[in-house]
């Protein structure tokens, strides 16, 4: 069970010193956002670059941008951990998860609310993640969408039915209170933002998410 608290409810101001307070985390999501895909805006790849020079833990990058076919592969090229792009914003998703492999992050796709897994039925081999969004993106904070739940029991089915090694992660909404049962549908990497970055203690609230994702807690 992987915890990856996302930076996008951390202090802007002191990322250096808030990427220490999770550096017990299995990695730090980094959402991407370019204002035409989601009404926000966050980093680019300059940001992302710093971020990777300094951060003790992997990055695990969202991106939530327009236009990814082009811009995907150059965020591999920092060398992050794993490179996220959304079906909804790709042309060619073959073509891009050729190129953010070949320089060198793995590739995970996502998925928003209404967007149906018919749509990545072709990629399942070719990923290392799958994304099931449990909110709409743009945001941190948002209460999570019940109604996403169903589709993170449908992935976990369809990656076991095919013998894959991909990990399903779910990203929006997760807090201590919903992980043990979003866990038991079978989701085993789980983005948190505001739940991490809102504790006093982020070491222990990471150790006790991941606890509960085990049910452990
Ligand atoms: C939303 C982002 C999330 C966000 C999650 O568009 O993709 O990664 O930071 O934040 P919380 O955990 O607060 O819902
Ligand atoms: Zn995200």
């Amino acid at each position: 069970m992987h915890i990856h608290p996302s930076i996008l409810s951390a202090d802007f101001a002191n990322l250096e010193k808030d990427l220490g307070t999770i550096s017990s985390a299995d990695a730090v999501h980094v959402d991407v956002m370019d204002n035409h895909f989601v009404p926000n805006l966050t980093f680019g790849t300059q940001m992302v670059g710093r971020l990777q020079e300094v951060s003790p833990i992997p990055l695990d990058v969202h991106l939530m941008i327009e236009n990814v076919d082009d811009y995907g592969p150059k965020y591999a090229e920092l060398g992050v951990a794993s490179v996220t792009f959304h079906i909804e914003a790709s042309k060619n998703p073959l073509e891009l998860i050729k190129a953010i492999r070949s320089n060198g992050s793995k590739v995970a796709v996502a998925v928003k609310p209404n967007t149906p897994l018919s749509e990545i039925e072709n990629l399942y081999s070719k990923i290392d993640m799958l994304l099931v969004m449990t909110v709409e993106p743009g945001f941190g904070g948002q209460p999570l969408l019940e109604n996403t739940l169903a589709k993170v029991s449908e992935a976990s089915r369809a990656i076991s039915e095919r013998g894959m090694r991909i990990r399903l992660q779910v990203d929006g909404g997760i807090t201590p209170g919903n992980i043990s049962r979003i866990a038991k549908l079978g989701a085993d990497t789980f983005v948190a933002g505001s739940s991490v970055f809102g504790s006093e203690d982020r070491h222990e609230q990471i150790t006790k998410l991941r606890s509960l994702a085990h049910n452990l807690g």
